[in-house]
């Protein structure tokens, strides 16, 4: 047996002895009802994130056009919807009912015209529930590449996984969402609490989805922020009495310069359908409120797809619809299950008896068919091949009611050469935050090297042991909820990295429990290169995992790692933390423990996730990316919180920092954080040089003016009810939505008696005479104006290191207003540049980027004010600087 001398010793330069404490600053949660955060002094922001402030109504909700590219979708809609009779455009709208068919949403089909009900699935990762599909990286690793290129990739390979397995639109990706508190629950499915690095990376998802054949459903619209409250049912479930879903009250402002910023890039990528979000908009619900999907979406940036609603996210039929929602899902009413639909037969009813005028229905069913035919679906749809509801070869068709036993998955292999991609993937949105002496990369001739930590191993109970993933075991590779899939195969850390090790000739241990600290310690000393892993996850409220309900109560890490990491530090000088992580945690006592030689963020890397570790530990693939939020030195430095306990009956979650999140909080509160908004290190070192800055010839802006044409319809119907009964000899599945009525008399059709009351019509809301277009709007995405170049920045990055490497220059923007955030990310470029060889780093900036939004005009504008612009490797290493002339 070797001495305890000689133990240290292998552990070159351990520091004996030295117990560095890592405990002191835990976050904490706030179980009081009001954060205690900081307020935005923007006087707009205050006065518009008040408790219980309503929405204005805007009606009628605007019909799509076909404005730009949707022109071709738009006519084979309108010549498809043509031929449609009242009951068969009904069907298009309205889901059949959870676990009545495959997917986890079927529209009604369309039997006389041989076409099939639309599959709409889970999840912004892979094909939800099925089988031999691929688990990508999530989106928050799709950001941290800060690579255009990687998030069309990955989308275009997701979109053709859904393909393969009969999908006709694939529910994401997603914006909201956008990350307004650390702790939220759900960031990890969208990309950063940034909108302009959201926003591109959602477009180039959109994109590369759509290029596959498959529909997008951007999603969650908006002001989606928080787990906590997003639903009546899912309250009672963790014993809360709220009466309503929470509501975001948010100002105009804040709304368009933030949260609708990413949907506008979305809607001018051509995202087939938007989804609505569960929350309330200042106290409406986003599936029913008329100025955020009426307005705001189909107004100002001319959303020319479908809204459809999250699932039971529909709270009303007739309000809904004149409010702007198209499509309901999964098509059942209050509740999972409950048999009964607010569209449907409800839907039927409320034309036949004039409430929903019949412009307006023709509106919904053309652009539901004009998202399918803008992305070609037609051309290439196959059948529907996999159940959602059983991993069984035969099941039943109608799950929830045991009908139409058949062969319900053909166990359809969707995934190619994903696993590549993927690893790459990995690999390539792998931060690299700390890496003391170039400890990184290690070369594999480390004589012992041990890897520590429950994330570094296996969920015993298999990567899919957990449903939706929901528990933290073993290796983080994916979160839980709905947007997760089922793994193919999950390559653990301690798989791979033993792996590179024994090809190389070294001595290898893990050690996984972390409950086992002493031993941790023990085998630390006599490693030359210990590997710590450890997690922090998050997630949808419908699970609780580990006390967390979706939302995080804390920023600190989990599985006990805390412990087991001071052990491991403390007894091994060549310590390499590395963080399976949904968003942020604390890191400033790691950041400055002498023992902690490198840190690496490596996010929800997905399948391949050891063999991406792998790569980027042994240099195999030099770390490039850049940290898509702030890691603070406190929990109360973001000066936003999830909302915990209810305020109120319904919950009200004031944004009153307006538009200071994430890094823009930082700045404006002078709060040094620990790793910065856009950090990241590389192998390789980088240099800046010859900023240029130039105008471009441009126009002045035009708002727009004008007016739409008149609602039009489609086709006849007769309006006698008689024409509107069940066919006779037809055989229902029970539970069923169908768009046939059980009577010819309308109130008794529509079942519930105080349902068909006659309701109230929002004024204006049946009116299909030609409307005017919004001063920001008239184009996909808003004025196209908007989108003119009026500056290219330039510099020059060069590699003045010895290997290639990737960097990452942002180009930020100073608007120099009073309330305007210091500085903001306004555009960014991966860019791979040789040792010793430059490259030019060039943006455009819009006007778009330039303007702020005026809550008076209802337009963007640009400020008399100096812009500046800023070149750097992070937001704070602001390398170089000048004037927008
Ligand atoms: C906030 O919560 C803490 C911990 O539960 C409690 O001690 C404190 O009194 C609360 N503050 C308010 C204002 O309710
Ligand atoms: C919410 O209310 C605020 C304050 O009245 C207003 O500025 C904002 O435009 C409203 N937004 C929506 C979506 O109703
Ligand atoms: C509506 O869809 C259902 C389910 O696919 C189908 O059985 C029914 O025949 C459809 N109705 C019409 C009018 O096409
Ligand atoms: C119509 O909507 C009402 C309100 O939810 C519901 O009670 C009724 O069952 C619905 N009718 C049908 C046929 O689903
Ligand atoms: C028309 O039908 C809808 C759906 O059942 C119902 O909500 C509405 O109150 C009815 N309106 C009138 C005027 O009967
Ligand atoms: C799809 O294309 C085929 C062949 O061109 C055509 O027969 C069919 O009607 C189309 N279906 C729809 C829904 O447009
Ligand atoms: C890094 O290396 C230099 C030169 O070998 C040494 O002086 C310094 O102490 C090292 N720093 C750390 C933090 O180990
Ligand atoms: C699995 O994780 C849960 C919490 O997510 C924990 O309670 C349980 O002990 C873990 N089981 C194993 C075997 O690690
Ligand atoms: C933070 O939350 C995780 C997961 O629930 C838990 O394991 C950990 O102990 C918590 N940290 C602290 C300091 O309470």
């Amino acid at each position: 047996m070797r001495s305890i001398a000689t133990l240290l010793l292998a552990c070159a330069g351990s520091a004996l002895g030295q117990n560095f404490s890592l405990d002191g600053n835990y976050g904490s949660p706030y179980p009081n009802a009001t954060y205690p955060g900081f307020a935005s002094d923007n006087p707009v922001a205050i006065a518009g994130s008040k408790s219980h402030q309503t929405t204005p109504p805007k009606y009628p909700s605007p019909w799509g056009a076909g404005l730009g590219e949707w022109a071709t979708a738009y006519e084979k809609a309108r010549a498809f919807v043509s031929q449609l009779t009242l009951e068969e455009k009904v069907n298009l709208t309205t889901g059949t009912g959870w676990e009545l068919d495959r997917c986890v949403g079927q529209t009604g089909s369309i039997p006389r015209l041989g076409f099939r009900a639309m599959c709409l699935q889970d999840s912004p990762v892979g094909v939800r529930y099925t089988d031999y599909n691929s688990v990508f990286p999530a989106g928050v690793n799709v950001a941290a590449t800060f690579d255009r290129a990687a998030a069309y990739a990955r989308g275009q390979a997701m979109g053709e996984e859904h393909h393969g397995k009969g999908v006709d639109m694939q529910l994401g990706p997603v914006a909201g969402p956008l990350g307004r508190t650390p702790e939220g629950g759900r960031n990890w499915e969208g990309f950063s609490p940034d909108p302009v690095l959201t926003g591109v990376m959602f477009a180039e998802s959109i994109q590369g989805i759509q290029s596959a054949g498959v529909m997008t459903s951007a999603k969650h619209y908006i002001g989606y922020e928080q787990e906590h409250f997003r639903l009546v049912a899912d309250s009672e479930t963790w014993g809360f009495n709220i009466d309503e879903s929470g509501s975001a009250n948010l100002d105009d402002e804040t709304m368009h310069e933030l949260y609708l910023w990413p949907f506008a890039d979305g809607v001018r990528a051509g995202a087939a359908a938007v989804m609505c979000s569960y929350n309330q908009v200042n106290n409406t619900q986003a599936c029913q409120n008329s100025y955020t999907m009426n307005y705001l979406l189909k107004g100002e940036l001319g959303f020319q797809g479908f809204v459809v609603s999250d699932w039971i996210g529909t709270r009303s039929g007739v309000a809904s619809i004149l409010a702007g929602l198209d499509m309901t899902m999964p098509g059942d009413a209050a509740d999972y299950t409950d048999g009964q639909s607010f569209f449907g037969a409800n839907l039927t009813v409320a034309v036949l008896n004039g409430t929903i005028p019949a412009w307006r229905l023709d509106d919904m069913v053309v652009r539901i068919m004009a998202g399918f035919y803008f992305v070609e679906r037609n051309n290439t749809r196959g059948p529907i091949n996999f159940s959602s509801f059983t991993t069984d070869t035969y099941g039943y068709e109608h799950s929830y009611v045991g009908q139409g036993w058949t062969e319900v998955n053909s166990h359809v292999d969707v995934r190619g050469e994903h696993g590549r991609l993927i690893r790459s993937l990995g690999a390539r949105s792998t931060v690299l935050l700390k890496n003391v002496n170039n400890t990184l990369p290690l070369n594999g001739k480390e004589k012992l090297t041990a890897v520590f930590g429950n994330d570094a191993g296996s969920n015993l109970v298999g990567p899919n042991g957990c449903t939706d993933r929901g528990c933290d075991n073993g290796t983080l590779g994916a979160a839980w909820g709905s947007g997760s899939a089922q793994f193919p195969y999950l390559v653990t850390p301690d798989t791979a990295i033993q792996n590179t090790v024994l090809a190389a000739g070294g001595a290898y241990e893990s050690s996984l429990d972390n409950g086992a600290v002493d031993t941790m310690g023990t085998l630390a000393r006599r490693a030359n290169a210990s590997i710590f892993f450890a997690n922090a996850d998050s997630g949808e409220w419908y699970l609780e995992v580990g006390g967390n309900l979706g939302d995080r109560n804390n920023l600190t890490l989990w599985q006990g790692a805390e412990a087991a990491l001071e052990a491991v530090a403390g007894n091994c000088s060549n310590t390499i933390l590395v963080l399976h992580t949904t968003g942020p945690v604390l890191l400033e006592k790691y950041k400055n423990h002498p023992n902690i030689t490198a840190i690496l963020w490596a996010g929800l890397p997905g399948q391949e996730s050891g063999n991406s570790i792998a790569d980027v530990l042994y240099g195999r693939v030099n770390p490039g990316a850049k940290l898509p939020f702030t890691i603070g030195k406190d929990r109360s430095d973001y000066g936003t919180d999830v909302l915990y306990t209810p305020n109120a009956p319904v919950p009200q979650l004031n944004f009153e920092e307006g538009v200071f999140i994430d890094y823009r909080a930082f700045d404006r509160h002078n709060e040094t954080p620990t790793y910065e908004f856009g950090y990241g290190l590389s192998y390789t070192t980088f240099e800046y040089s010859d900023l240029s800055i130039t105008k471009m010839n441009v126009s002045d802006y035009v708002p727009f003016s004008g007016y739409t044409t008149a609602a039009t319809t489609y086709g006849n119907f007769s309006t006698d009810p008689a024409n509107y009964l069940f066919p006779a000899n037809f055989t229902r599945v029970p539970m069923y939505h169908y768009p046939w009525l059980n009577s010819t008399n309308l109130t008794l059709a529509a079942g519930d008696p105080h349902y068909a009351l006659p309701g109230f019509i929002p004024a204006g809301s049946q009116d299909g005479t030609a409307q005017p277009i919004p001063k920001a709007g008239g184009a996909p995405g808003g004025n196209p104006m908007l989108y003119d170049v009026l500056y290219r920045v330039e510099a020059t990055i060069t590699n003045t290191g010895s290997v290639t490497g990737e960097e990452v220059p942002q180009l930020y923007i100073s608007r120099g207003g009073p309330y305007d955030p210091v500085k903001e990310l306004r555009g960014f470029e991966r860019l791979s540049i040789q040792p010793n060889s430059s490259t030019t780093f060039s943006v455009d900036v819009t006007r778009r980027d330039i303007s702020s939004w005026s809550t008076v005009e209802q337009d963007w504008y640009v400020r008399n004010t100096t812009k500046k612009a800023y070149v750097g490797s992070s937001s704070r290493n602001l390398l170089l600087q000048g004037l927008l002339p």
